[in-house]
C-alpha cells in the first residue's frame, strides 16, 4: 500500500463496495432493506439500494419529485415486481417467501384512479372475499362502505354510476375488505376534489387508529403534513430525509429543499 498504485487500489476498492444495507428492524411492520430496482429497457437504476421502515400503525407519507420512484417502491412492497431476496419485510419475514395472493391480501393497494369492475358498488367489496370463498353479509358490506366513509345506501347501485371521488372510496371499501394489515396508497387523491380529498384523509385517519399501516404516496406537502407521522423523501431513487411532518422545514438535501420551497 506504499506505492500511488496501491492507494488507489485502496480506494477503488473502498468506492466499489457499498456499505450494507442496515439489518431488517425486528419491530418494523414492514422493512425494505437496499431495494434496488433497474429500468428494463434501459438499465438506469431507478431504487439505488433503499431502506425505510414502515412502523406498525403509522402513516408513511413518501413525497418526492416526479418521476423519483415512489410509484415503483410501493409496487413492490406487495410484489407488483419482484424485489431481491432479502430486501422488503413483513413482519420480519422476507415477502418472498409468502404465498403472492396471501400477501395481497395482507398488503393492499389503493392507485390513483380507481378501477371498479362491472355491477353494484355491494359486487365489488364482496368480491375480494368472495375468491377465497367467503360471503359477506349485508351488514359487513355496509360496516366496509361506512369505514371508507361511503353512504351505504349505494351498495345497490351501479358502480359505473359513480362520480370518480365516490368510486375511490368504493375502490377503498373493496380492499378493506381484505382486512389488510398494510395499506398502500399511491397518490390516492390527485384526481379528486377537497371535499373527496378531505373524506378519503378522514378514512385512512381513521384506518390508523384501528391499527392498519399506511405507506402514502403523495404531491402535497400539506397533505402529508396533515396525515403522516414520518415523511420520507424521495429523489432519484433514494431517500433522502425521513422525518416527522413538523420538522419538514429542517430538510437538508439540496433537492429536498427545492421540491418543499416548490410545492409551498
Ligand atoms: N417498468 C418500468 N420499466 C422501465 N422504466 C420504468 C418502469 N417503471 C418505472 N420506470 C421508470 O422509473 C422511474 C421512476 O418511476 P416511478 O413511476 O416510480 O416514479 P414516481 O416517483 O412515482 O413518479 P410520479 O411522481 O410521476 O408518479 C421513471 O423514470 C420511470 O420512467
Ligand atoms: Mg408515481
Amino acid at each position: 500500500m506504499g506505492t500511488s498504485a496501491g492507494i488507489q487500489e485502496h480506494l477503488l476498492l473502498h468506492v466499489a463496495v457499498p456499505s450494507p444495507p442496515p439489518p431488517a428492524s425486528s419491530s418494523a411492520k414492514m422493512s425494505i432493506r437496499g431495494l434496488c430496482k433497474s429500468s428494463e429497457s434501459t438499465g438506469e437504476p431507478i431504487l439505488r439500494g433503499l431502506s425505510v421502515d414502515l412502523q406498525a400503525g403509522q402513516v408513511l407519507g413518501i413525497i418526492g419529485p416526479s418521476g423519483g420512484g415512489k410509484s415503483t417502491l410501493l409496487r413492490a412492497l406487495n410484489r407488483l415486481w419482484e424485489p431481491a431476496a432479502g430486501s422488503v419485510f413483513l413482519d420480519g419475514i422476507d415477502i418472498r417467501c409468502l404465498d403472492v395472493i396471501s400477501l395481497r391480501r395482507r398488503v393492499g393497494m389503493l392507485f390513483q384512479l380507481p378501477a371498479l369492475f362491472n355491477g353494484t358498488v355491494g359486487d365489488n367489496v364482496r368480491y375480494g372475499p368472495q375468491l377465497r370463498g367467503k360471503k359477506l353479509t349485508d351488514s359487513e358490506v355496509n360496516n366496509l362502505l361506512i369505514m371508507a366513509d361511503v353512504d351505504p345506501a349505494l351498495a345497490s347501485k351501479p358502480a359505473s354510476n359513480l362520480s370518480v371521488g365516490q368510486a375511490q372510496r368504493v375502490a377503498l371499501a373493496r380492499t378493506l375488505a381484505n382486512d389488510p394489515e398494510v395499506l398502500l396508497l399511491d397518490e390516492p387523491t390527485s384526481a379528486l376534489d377537497p371535499i373527496s380529498t378531505q373524506n378519503i384523509e378522514e378514512a385512512i385517519v381513521r384506518l390508523k387508529a384501528r391499527g392498519i399501516t399506511v405507506a402514502m404516496v403523495s404531491h402535497s406537502v400539506k397533505q402529508v403534513q396533515r396525515i403522516a407521522d414520518v415523511v420520507c423523501l424521495l429523489v432519484a431513487g433514494e431517500v433522502v430525509e425521513l422525518l416527522p411532518p413538523s420538522q419538514l422545514s429542517q430538510a437538508r438535501h439540496p433537492m429536498a429543499c427545492r421540491f418543499l420551497e416548490l410545492s409551498g
